[in-house]
């Protein structure tokens, strides 16, 4: 009996220290490190000022209620770089899919993100890592109403 209790009770020890360290390996999230609210909502809004003057993708945004679009921006933005907001959008490919978006234009909306991100003195590993996470979205974005199938049925050749 005092063998298990005492397996027990190392077991339980064990994990606690797995606990603890993995929060320190852990540390603060990319939002943390990029400077919270005040510094996500200031690239955001950066970023808005970039594609309403960005020639390749100025005109999607022509008939869009900015402050709607920026205040969903920055929930999906800060919660996928870890803070605790909730996104209250539309989904990512339900949003773009009927756009018929090119490689060209989501590559000219990153770079308004990564020139946002510059502006706002976001240091190279974050901004490596914001680059990661917007290329982790271009399958919803990019061509998403544009199949393989839809290209090659015969309604698209005739
Ligand atoms: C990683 C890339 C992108 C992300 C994370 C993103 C995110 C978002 C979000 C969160 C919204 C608001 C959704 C809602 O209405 O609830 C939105 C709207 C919109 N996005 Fe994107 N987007 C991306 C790329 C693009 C690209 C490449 C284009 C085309 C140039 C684009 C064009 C638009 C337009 C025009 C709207 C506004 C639609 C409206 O006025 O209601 N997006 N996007």
């Amino acid at each position: 009996m005092k063998k298990i209790l005492n397996t027990l009770l190392s077991l339980s020890l064990l994990c606690f220290s797995v606990g603890s360290f993995a929060d320190v390996a852990k540390g603060p999230s990319l939002f943390d490190r990029m400077g919270g609210e005040k510094v996500a909502r200031q690239i955001v809004a950066d970023t808005w000022a970039n594609h309403t003057s960005n020639p390749i993708v100025k005109n999607r945004f022509a008939n869009s209620d900015g402050a709607y679009v920026k205040q969903k921006v920055y929930e999906i933005f800060a919660m996928a770089t870890g803070a605790d907001v909730k996104y209250t959008g539309k989904s990512m490919a339900d949003t773009h899919a009927t756009m018929n978006i090119s490689e060209a234009e989501f590559n000219a909306v990153v770079d308004d993100v990564m020139s946002a991100l510059e502006k706002n003195k976001i240091a190279k590993q974050e901004q490596n890592e914001v680059l990661a996470i917007l290329w982790s979205v271009r399958p919803a974005v990019v061509n998403s109403n544009l199949t393989t199938k839809t290209l090659t049925t015969e309604k698209m050749h005739k």
